[in-house]
């Protein structure tokens, strides 16, 4: 297989970036009227608008003949059918059977559709048992707060659900029974500021691990224990207040937890792409049952599109291609994304594991180096708080950023403070038109002379207010932020992220690069607790060993300051 560079529709798509370099993008608009239809596409509650993106029905004809060359539809077609496309690791990537209502799905020669249901139906009785107050605490009484101990994808996602499906306004007991609280960091104080206020008898703990070994996740996990005995007064009765979500039942089993209280994640479910599965039990325990099924539903949807639309009116790949295109061939380094809202003020941290996790790679799935960049540094806030943190530097700043705007037409419904919704989403509309207009020389020193400035005064300030436009941004409307569009945005980023990785021919679903980090952490913790010189390999580095020694005489009380 050539390598991708080497392809005819690579080598085109450097031409048309060469020569629309010069293109100011807005006077893309000023020769289209009909821009904004051609380049919008509406699918499963979502309108993508991506015609403020520096491309042309060329440049978009060569990234769908770039797709197909690079067999897209087979490589979707192999990931929705359980082959084990996870190659390092050789396992099938099946988060879609999670949200699927096939009949049946093989994958190993077994039938993986049943497995789904019994996991969906235990946590539905679950559930309901927690909310309805029937599974109570040690003590007789019924729980009010969950915990879920977990990191990363046992972390990121489900709490980005949870804060933004959580309801302010409801404190009806039956309707908002329990409350969800997340802890992941190793940081002894995010166990501290969240059990602070609780109380053991009414707190629930789900550790949330697939390979239940993460360090951060058992070292939470043994503490939380720790803390419940002392409020329970006896370790009588832990069952009650401790379930596992983990695929590891060994290991659970050994920290104390009953076989009873496990919920099973298979290895063809990746972390980042696991909320769909038990790891969601904090998303189904706060907002009830019927409301996880709803944002399945929402998934359900996406990939639906994802299967059945054609190319050009495929909205996660269309969205995958246009970020190639600003990646590969705009030379843009990174992807802000601002949801103007605030219910999603996690979804840019949530984003930033599943497409950086996935996409950060550097070989091809046969081992050789890539020659071209994959994924973008994922990042951004919610609107309108980012605009006066950062917004500055994608305005005004030397180097481009694309951006991806996500608003809701409507807010919350209900809402006493519904009114400051117009200007949310005005500002929304408002920065993307900033970016990509800019202003220019012209119109800034017209407005300093009616302002009253001398022609020397408009020509000394002009330059600083000079905006060079030009920065591509897609702007993601649903009418109203619900557990359904929640969940078809959720799939929308991951099939986009798939396309993307299918298109570099990498491996999306491994994570090899966290692991260093993880094994050289538990090196150095032992080195920083021993008596002698720190036990350090002799080959290690001297800022290493030289930040243990450190640390080891500070606490010593001889820092040698
Ligand atoms: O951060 C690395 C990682 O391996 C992620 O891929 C994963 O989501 C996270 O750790 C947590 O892993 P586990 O669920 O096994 O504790």
């Amino acid at each position: 297989m050539p390598s991708l560079s080497a392809r005819e529709n690579w080598r085109l798509l450097g031409e048309s970036a060469a020569s629309l370099e010069e293109t100011p993008l807005a006077s893309l608009f000023a020769t289209d009227p009909q821009r904004f239809s051609r380049y919008s596409i509406e699918a499963a509650g979502l309108f993508l608008d991506y015609s403020k993106n520096l491309i042309t029905e060329e440049v978009i004809g060569q990234l769908l003949a770039l797709a197909s060359e690079c067999e897209l539809a087979d490589q979707v077609a192999a990931m929705f059918s359980g082959q084990p496309i996870n190659t390092t690791e050789q396992r099938a990537v099946l988060h879609t059977a999670l949200r699927s209502q096939a009949d049946s799905l093989m994958v190993d020669g077994t039938d993986v559709m049943p497995l789904v249901r019994e996991q969906l139906a235990r946590m539905g009785r679950f559930v309901d048992q927690v909310r309805s107050g029937q599974w109570r605490g040690s003590g007789g009484r019924p729980i009010t707060d969950v915990v879920n101990i977990g990191i990363g994808g046992s972390d990121l996602g489900p709490k980005m659900v949870v804060e933004a499906l959580a309801d302010p306004t409801d404190s009806g007991v039956n309707t908002n029974p329990v409350k969800v609280h997340f802890v992941s960091n190793v940081d002894g104080e995010h166990l501290l500021q969240t059990l602070v206020n609780l109380d053991g008898q009414s707190t629930l703990f789900v550790v949330t691990s697939k390979t239940f070994t993460t360090l951060e996740t058992l070292t939470n996990a043994r503490s939380a224990r720790r803390w419940l005995v002392d409020q329970l007064g006896s370790d009588q009765g832990l069952e009650q207040h401790f379930v596992a979500v983990s695929s590891n039942a060994a290991a659970v089993a050994e920290f104390g937890i009953a076989e009873a209280n496990r919920f099973e994640i298979w290895d063809w479910v990746g972390g980042r792409y696991s909320l769909w599965s038990a790891v969601g039990l904090g998303i189904a325990l706060a907002g009830g049952m019927e409301q996880f099924n709803a944002l399945l539903a929402g998934a359900r949807r996406m990939d639906h599109h994802f299967l059945t639309a054609p190319m050009e009116q495929n909205m996660p790949v269309i969205l995958g291609l246009i970020g190639i295109w600003n990646r590969n061939f705009l030379d843009i380094p990174s992807l802000m994304v601002m949801p103007y809202d605030q219910r999603l003020a996690s979804f840019s941290a949530y984003l930033q594991q599943a497409d950086m996790e996935s996409n950060g790679k550097s070989v091809t799935l046969d081992g050789q180096p890539l020659a071209i960049k994959t994924a973008p540094v994922v990042w951004g806030a919610a609107g309108t708080n980012g605009q006066h943190a950062y917004m500055q530097l994608l305005h005004q700043g030397n180097e481009r950023v694309a951006s991806d705007f996500i608003v809701a037409i409507q807010p919350r419904e209900g809402s006493p403070f519904a009114d400051h919704h117009p200007a949310l989403v005005a500002n929304c509309f408002a920065q993307a038109e900033a970016l990509m207009v800019g202003r220019s020389r012209s119109a800034v020193e017209s407005r300093l002379l009616a302002d009253g400035l001398s022609q020397a005064a408009a020509g000394q300030l002009a330059p600083h207010l000079i905006m060079p436009g030009g920065r591509p941004s897609n702007t993601l409307m649903m009418e109203r932020l619900t557990a359904e569009t929640l969940g078809a945005l959720i799939a929308l980023y991951e099939q986009k992220i798939f396309v993307q990785g299918a298109l570099w021919g990498i491996n999306s679903f491994d994570q090899w690069g966290v692991e260093l980090g993880k094994k050289l952490a538990a090196e150095i913790i032992d080195a920083m607790a021993g008596d002698g010189e720190p036990d350090l390999a002799a080959d290690r580095d001297s800022s290493t060993a030289g930040l243990v020694q450190r640390y080891r005489q500070t606490l010593a009380g001889r820092s040698g300051d």
